[in-house]
């Protein structure tokens, strides 16, 4: 009972209707990293429902193909590319090709991302820790979006970005490597949106509360917190992609 109330006060319902993506999205070319999992498997899901045209990135190959098939199946085109984004030489390569593969992308989720638990004193060898983090976080985003931006320019198209809230109270313990990440990635973002009419690409970020997903159930607490749904917070990213607004925040977010 108590946890329908906190449920309804802290993470009210979102939602958007199909007919309403498709107004945005059909026949647009979208392109989602992390679409095979939570929020991004989500997000893939309902722009299938709107006939939107999907490029689809993450590492699980055969999860990607079959997402690919259920957009083919719904009339629309599909392609995936199946790479670990914390591959530096890997994707600065690919990023190369991907300029001249895709000449007009609308819209570029930036939602493959991972999070990590634990202390500066629990990681003094572990600095694989930071790198592979800032690595997948910060710097995947960064690369895929300077590849992408001449593709984006052409059609007025958006870099969306999935934050998370608690990166605007970054000091938590046992928080360093993921927080640095993100925060890294807010600032990128926000010196993008002030740069924006030499960019000529709007970029928006949503700094995202607790969601249940496979990376958060796997912390018992957070799995027993209410919580959005992997579809709710599809929405709010979709919403904040249709909106002119520059950033998602919950309401109780200082
Ligand atoms: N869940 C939350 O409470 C929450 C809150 C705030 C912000 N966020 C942010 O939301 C985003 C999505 O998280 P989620 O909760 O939906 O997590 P998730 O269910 O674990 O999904 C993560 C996605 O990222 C992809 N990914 C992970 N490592 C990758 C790598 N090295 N290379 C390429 N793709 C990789 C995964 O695909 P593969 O495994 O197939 O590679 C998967 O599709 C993340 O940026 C996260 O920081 C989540």
């Amino acid at each position: 009972m108590l946890k329908s109330i906190l449920k309804h006060i802290v993470y009210p319902a979102k939602s958007v209707s199909d007919k309403k993506l498709a107004e945005i999205f059909a026949g647009k070319l979208v392109v989602i990293t992390g679409a095979t999992s939570g929020i991004g498997e989500a997000l893939t899901l309902r722009l299938i429902g709107a006939k939107a045209n999907l490029f689809l990135i993450a590492r699980n190959e055969e999860k990607l193909r079959l997402l690919c098939d259920k957009v083919r199946e719904n009339g629309c085109e599909a392609r995936y590319k199946a790479i670990d984004l914390r591959q530096r030489e890997e994707l600065d390569a690919w990023c190369e090709t991907l300029k001249k593969e895709l000449p007009h992308v609308s819209f570029l989720f930036c939602n493959a991302g991972k999070s990590i638990k634990r202390s500066i004193y629990s990681s003094l060898d572990r600095m694989h820790d930071f790198d592979r983090t800032m690595d997948l976080n910060y710097r995947s985003m960064v690369a895929l979006s300077l590849s992408l931006i001449p593709s984006l320019r052409e059609v007025d198209g958006h870099i969306v970005y999935t934050s998370s809230v608690s990166s605007r109270y970054p000091f938590a313990p046992g928080w360093s490597a993921y927080h640095a990440s993100k925060c890294a990635a807010n600032v990128w973002c926000r010196t993008a949106r002030r740069e924006r009419k030499k960019l000529g690409v709007k970029v928006q970020i949503a700094y995202m509360p607790l969601v249940h997903t496979p990376m958060s159930d796997v912390n018992d607490t957070y799995k027993n917190l209410p919580a959005f749904s992997a579809d709710e917070a599809a929405c709010i990213l979709l919403k904040l992609a249709m909106s002119n607004k520059f950033r998602y925040k919950p309401w109780w977010a200082l």
